[in-house]
């Protein structure tokens, strides 16, 4: 049997995406980060798991080294690879938003000085976001700890990913406007979403009755986002 391929995200979404798919029964085989191991076979289900960095997960998918994949929104969107996005998973919710230091005058975008300095991890979101608001800045892409960077000069604000709010209100910075929602999304191959439509949409399907709570109770009907993602994909490939 040929293996359906996942590739999931290392660190903290982790947990919770895998706790997910062995509710619905997708694997289940023990997948942990504690060994420095990459690769889990589930021959009893026709599983492959790849741990992969998290933002290289729709790089994996878009590639077809895997036939599915989950991913954070931000990350998806950031990477702007062609992968098939099915359903939201729910989990690994969190925030974009633009957030100045504490002590700063400025309260809302409008107010950001022109050519102001933005620190990102998401230069291509936040970029587009500035251009939908018609505001000029310059974008600085770091990889990691951005609240530091409003904090010795680097950046005027940042734009970040926030779940807990912990991180801004450690480093004095306040929100002064929210970008988009996120959270982990079900993507696939777009040809293996054509020659393997039957195994991913049970999968889609397995994973949106675990998270509608239906497989104890044996409810189910009606249509699933997953097909509804699947009648657009087909539309937009055609
Ligand atoms: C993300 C984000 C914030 C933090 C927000 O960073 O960039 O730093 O989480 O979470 P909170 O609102 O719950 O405090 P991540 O942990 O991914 O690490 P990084 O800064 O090294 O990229």
């Amino acid at each position: 049997m040929e293996f359906l391929t996942f590739a999931l995200p290392k660190g903290r979404l982790l947990q919770p995406v895998v706790e997910l798919f062995r509710d619905a029964g997708v694997f289940t085989c023990e997948i942990s980060e504690d060994t420095r191991k990459l690769v889990f076979d589930d021959p009893d289900h026709g599983s492959r798991v790849l741990l992969v960095k998290a933002t290289d997960v729709p790089t994996y998918v878009q590639y077809g080294s895997a036939d599915l994949g989950v991913s954070g929104k931000d990350v998806i969107d950031e990477s702007r690879k062609d992968v098939c996005e099915l359903l939201d998973l729910r989990i690994g919710r969190c925030r974009f938003i633009v957030a100045v230091p504490e002590t700063s005058h400025v309260s809302s975008v409008q107010e950001l000085s022109c050519n102001s300095r933005i620190a990102t991890k998401y230069p291509w979101i936040a970029e587009n976001y500035f251009r939908s608001m018609g505001i000029q800045v310059e974008v600085v892409t770091l990889s990691g700890s951005l609240e530091l960077a409003p904090a010795v000069g680097l950046a005027d604000a940042i734009v970040d990913i926030t779940e807990t709010g912990r991180t801004l209100s450690e480093n004095c910075l306040k929100i002064i406007a929210e970008v988009q929602p996120s959270s982990a999304r079900l993507i696939a191959n777009r040809v293996s979403y054509r020659s393997r439509r039957n195994d991913i949409l049970d999968v889609a399907r397995r994973l949106e009755e675990r998270l509608a709570g239906r497989i104890e109770s044996g409810r189910g009907g009606g249509e699933c986002a997953c097909e509804a993602a699947d009648r657009q994909s087909i539309a937009s490939d055609d």
